[in-house]
C-alpha cells in the first residue's frame, strides 16, 4: 500500500508507513485502471474521512490488475504467451517432477501448461498466492483441468516457511514480483532461490522495463548471473515494456534462505 496525499500535498511514502494502522477504521475505497505490467496501475484509493486525517492511499487490488490478461494484444497477455512458452519449454526436456510458483495469482500462466501433458498432470505442484479469491480462482482452476499434484496456498511468499515442505523443486516461477519489491528485496530473493531449487533447477522470472532510460531488468539478470545461474532465455520485445528471463542453477546454494525474501511495497 503507498500513501499518496496529505492535507492536499501529493508525496509518495513506502507501504507499512506508521500511520497506517491507525487509517483502517473508517477507509473508504474506490477501484483506479487499467492494470499494467508489473503492478501498481491497477489500484484501490483508500480515504481516511473520520479518521481526523485527511489522507489518500493506495494499494494495488491486484484481481483488478488480472483483468488486463483478457485484453487481447495487451502487454499482459503478450508476457503471458512467452512464460507459458518458456515453461513449456522447460517441461519439454521431460525433466522436471516439482515447480513452486510464488506470488501465482490465479495461475494462469502455470495451470494450462501442466494440464496440456500428460507428465504435467503428474506434476507435484505448489502455488503460493496472498489474496483469497486469487488463490481460490487458482484452486478451482487446477480441479477443473483435472490436476490432482497441483496444491494452492493462500499464503505470504515473501516467507519461506510457507513453501519449506514443498522445496527443492526443478521448477520456481517469479513471475509478477521483482517490479514490487525494493532492489535490495529482489537481490536478496534472487540469492536464496538456490536453496530452493534442485541441482540444475529452472527459474522463470519477469520484471518491467520501467520508465526510465535504463531498463531495470538488466539488474534482475546481473542478480541470476552473480547467484550461480546461466541465463537459458530473455525475451525483450522492443514495442513493449515486459522482461522474461530464465535461468538455470549452475551452483549449489552459498547460504539457507533468510526468514524473509520481499515484501511488497
Ligand atoms: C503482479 S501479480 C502477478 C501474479 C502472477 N504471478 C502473474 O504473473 O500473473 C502479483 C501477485 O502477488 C500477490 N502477492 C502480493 N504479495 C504477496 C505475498 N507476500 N505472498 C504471496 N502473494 C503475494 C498479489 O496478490 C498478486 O496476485
Amino acid at each position: 500500500m503507498r500513501f499518496l496525499g496529505s492535507a492536499g500535498r501529493i508525496w509518495r511514502a513506502r507501504a507499512g508507513c506508521a500511520v497506517r494502522g491507525r487509517l483502517r477504521t473508517g477507509l473508504s475505497a474506490a477501484s483506479l485502471g487499467p492494470g499494467g505490467v508489473e503492478g501498481r496501475p491497477a489500484v484501490r484509493l483508500l480515504t481516511g474521512r473520520g479518521t481526523g486525517f485527511n489522507v489518500l492511499m493506495a494499494e494495488t487490488d491486484w484481481v483488478r490488475w488480472h483483468e488486463d490478461y483478457e485484453t487481447p494484444g495487451s502487454s499482459l497477455a503478450r508476457r503471458l504467451v512467452v512464460v507459458q512458452r518458456f515453461l513449456d519449454r522447460v517441461l519439454d526436456t521431460g525433466e522436471p517432477r516439482s515447480l513452486l510458483a510464488l506470488c501465482a495469482g490465479d495461475g494462469r500462466d502455470v495451470l494450462p501448461v501442466l494440464a496440456a501433458r500428460p507428465a504435467g498432470r503428474q506434476m507435484r505442484a505448489v502455488l503460493v498466492e496472498f489474496d483469497p479469491s486469487l488463490s481460490g480462482r487458482a484452486r478451482t482452476a487446477a480441479a477443473a483441468l483435472g490436476l490432482p499434484g497441483v496444491e494452492v496456498r493462500t499464503a505470504d511468499a515473501g516467507r519461506p516457511a510457507s513453501f519449506a515442505d514443498a522445496v527443492p523443486v526443478d521448477v520456481l516461477l517469479a513471475c509478477g514480483v521483482f517490479g514490487n519489491v525494493s532492489d535490495g528485496d529482489m537481490r536478496r530473493t534472487v540469492a536464496a532461490l538456490p536453496s530452493f531449487l534442485t541441482p540444475g533447477g529452472v527459474v522463470i522470472w519477469t520484471r518491467g522495463r520501467g520508465t526510465g532510460d535504463g531498463d531495470l531488468s538488466e539488474k534482475v539478470r546481473a542478480s541470476f548471473a552473480a547467484g550461480g545461474f546461466a541465463e537459458l532465455a530473455f525475451e525483450a520485445p522492443a514495442d513493449a515494456g515486459f522482461r522474461v528471463g530464465m535461468a538455470r542453477l549452475t551452483e549449489p546454494a552459498a547460504a539457507p534462505a533468510p526468514d524473509r525474501l520481499f515484501t511488497f511495497r
